[in-house]
């Protein structure tokens, strides 16, 4: 028997480096993680398919495992929806995923992985997302995904979507810590059975930042809370995002902080706790979007409204 819904607690494999993400995965599922967020973009997938199958190889169960992935935006038509998804299922070594995300809202022209100019963008009026949709919903009848879900999707593109498909998204994928709670998204997510899954949980502590941008983990709440509790500020976030009933997937190639945060997975924090941590939410966005937003015929308003 699979697994029927998303685990809350997942691995992230974005930036997860080439030589680092295959270990990272079976040392992953060796301590006990059971669902790997992958796609195609983050061009790591052949690597997470070796360490998939020398895991299931020694001894760990398929099916005990969820497995997500995301088509690119340069597959978003029709007839290129389930050679994508079949890429990718060469790549990861798997015959089904259970879980297959559109990555953004937005289009470009079939084999451009990150446009440079706006004519190697398509308008999404050419490429409906019903459309991709449609051809989704052939793959899951097919068996090459179990379920289907989005990612990047405001409240306004996710209404017309779940209105009139025949198989409903389970999963929306989104940006979510206590500087972006996205509250509105989350009530009309629980209101239509939809579960939100958190990503950049610990504010990609990665990027490059300008001086407003405050690196989430070194918050005064979140760090004394950290200190109250013996914990990391890490696993404090971590903590929010699964009191909270999102699912989460902070990435790591380290075991030590692997092992932490799948800990702070079973962390129960106190109503106060979660109250402190709420009111801290300033609709700070890490992942604004706009490397799809210049030389494009997109805009931020389309993006994110
Ligand atoms: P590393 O792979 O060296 O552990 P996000 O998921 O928000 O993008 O954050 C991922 C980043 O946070 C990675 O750079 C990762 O680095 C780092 N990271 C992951 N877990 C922890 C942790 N428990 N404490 C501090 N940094 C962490």
């Amino acid at each position: 028997m699979s697994i029927e819904t998303i685990p809350l607690f997942g691995l992230g494999t974005w930036r997860s480096e080439p030589n680092e993400v295959g270990n990272a995965v079976k040392e992953a599922l060796k301590i006990g993680y059971n669902h790997i967020d992958c796609a195609h973009i983050y061009q790591n997938e052949s690597e997470i398919g070796e360490a998939f199958k020398s895991s299931f190889n020694s001894g760990i169960n398929r099916n005990d495992i969820w497995v997500t992935s995301k088509l690119w935006n340069d597959s978003h038509r029709p007839e290129h929806v389930k050679s994508a998804l079949k890429h990718t299922l060469s790549n990861l070594k798997l015959d089904h995923l259970d879980l297959y995300l559109i990555h953004w809202p937005i289009a470009f022209k079939h084999g451009i992985t990150f446009p440079s100019i706006k004519d190697e963008y398509e308008l999404i009026e050419n490429i409906p997302i019903s459309e991709t949709w449609q051809a989704l919903e052939e793959c899951v009848k097919e068996g090459l995904t179990r379920q289907l879900g989005v990612a990047n999707f405001t409240i306004n593109k996710l209404k017309p979507l779940i209105k009139n498909s025949e198989i409903k998204p389970t999963v929306n994928q989104v940006e979510l810590h206590p500087y972006l709670a996205q509250n509105d998204l989350k009530d009309f997510a629980d209101e239509n059975g939809v579960i939100l899954t958190a990503y950049s949980p610990l504010g990609a502590p990665h990027l490059e930042r300008n001086v407003d941008m405050i690196k989430i983990m070194e918050d005064d709440i979140v760090v004394s809370i950290a200190k109250e509790k013996d914990l990391s500020p890490a696993q404090v976030l971590i903590a929010w995002a699964i009191n909270r009933g999102t699912s989460v997937i902070p990435k790591s190639s380290n075991p030590g902080r692997l092992k932490q945060n799948l800990e702070a997975s079973y962390i129960e924090l106190s109503k106060t706790e979660m109250e402190q941590l709420n009111s801290l939410d300033k609709g700070l966005r890490y992942i604004d979007g706009t490397f799809f937003t210049t030389k494009s015929p997109y805009t931020t308003e389309y993006l994110w409204g």
